[in-house]
């Protein structure tokens, strides 16, 4: 089985931008690789330089299927729904096929309080845990920002949750509260990515503020990069963008799979 691996953290991280350079680095290994769009806002197809109109629709979106599938008719609304619809033939229905990577854009419920007490959460969670749990690629999941009920139901089972953290206060208390959940859940490796790093200083600074979380493992820090955040206005695929990023990424790849195989 592939490992499985959440990537999470405040918004606008970089926690997209990991999880296409790690797509395409695990399939340089050789191994086939699900990336999951698991956010609103879907953004993973263009960090793959995916053009907009050829991004697959999100699967929640698809109300006749959820409909279809949860038991509540058509608009996916009912009071009552299956909690364990049948999910496991759609993967390879809807995914977006990059060769030894594959693409599923899931969305995520974006309703505050409504992830799960409706169809389409249980969709969503059904989708997520059969892939984490069923499915033999590696499986990289990136996450709705922050942390929230999607979120949790979404790395349920998952080998490893990454947390990305860029030098601010606000993304290192949310990496916290991230690497919290995951030792609730019980997930065994927590690791830590630094970005958009501009002094050597910030990468102490962000260590010492995660220190409350002692079962944290930092797995490595990405400078800022001009030539990447060009990339990203320009709509080219971030795994070509930058050297150094790739470069980083790879070791922290490594050693994380290292703290995963023990
Ligand atoms: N090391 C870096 N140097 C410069 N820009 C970066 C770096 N990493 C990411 N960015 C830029 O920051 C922005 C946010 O990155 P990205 O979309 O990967 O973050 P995210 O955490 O997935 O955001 P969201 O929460 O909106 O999903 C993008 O424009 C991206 O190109
Ligand atoms: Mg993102």
């Amino acid at each position: 089985m592939g490992v499985k691996i959440a990537i999470g953290g405040k918004g606008g991280v970089g926690k997209t931008t990991v999880c296409a350079i790690w797509a395409k680095l695990f399939s340089e290994d050789g191994l086939d690789v699900l990336a999951i769009d698991a956010d609103s806002s879907v953004s993973l197809s263009l960090a793959f330089g995916i053009p907009f109109e050829k991004t697959p629709k999100p699967l929640i979106e698809m109300k006749e299927l959820i409909g279809e599938r949860s038991g509540t008719g058509k608009n996916a609304v009912g009071a009552y729904f299956r909690l364990n619809p049948k999910v496991s033939d759609l993967p390879e229905q809807f995914w977006l096929d990059l060769g030894k990577v594959k693409l599923l854009v899931l969305g995520a419920i974006t309703q505050a309080g409504a992830g799960c007490a409706c169809a389409e959460g249980a969709f969503l969670k059904a989708l997520l845990t059969h892939t984490i749990l069923q499915r033999q690629e590696v499986v990289l999941v990136d996450l709705a920002a922050g942390v929230e009920c999607m979120g949790r139901a979404s790395v349920q089972g998952i080998d490893a949750m990454v947390v990305v953290v860029e030098p601010g206060a606000r993304s290192i208390e949310t990496a916290n509260s991230v690497a919290a959940m995951a030792n609730e859940l019980g997930i065994k490796t927590v690791g830590v990515i630094g970005n958009k790093i501009t002094d050597k200083s910030q990468i102490d600074v962000i260590k010492s503020g995660l220190a409350k979380q002692s079962s944290v493992v930092w797995l490595g820090a990405l400078p800022y990069s001009k030539t990447l955040q060009q990339a990203d206005l320009k709509r080219e695929p971030v795994i070509d963008a930058d050297k150094k990023i790739v470069k980083e990424l790879t070791k922290a790849k490594n050693k994380l799979m290292e703290l995963i195989s023990g």
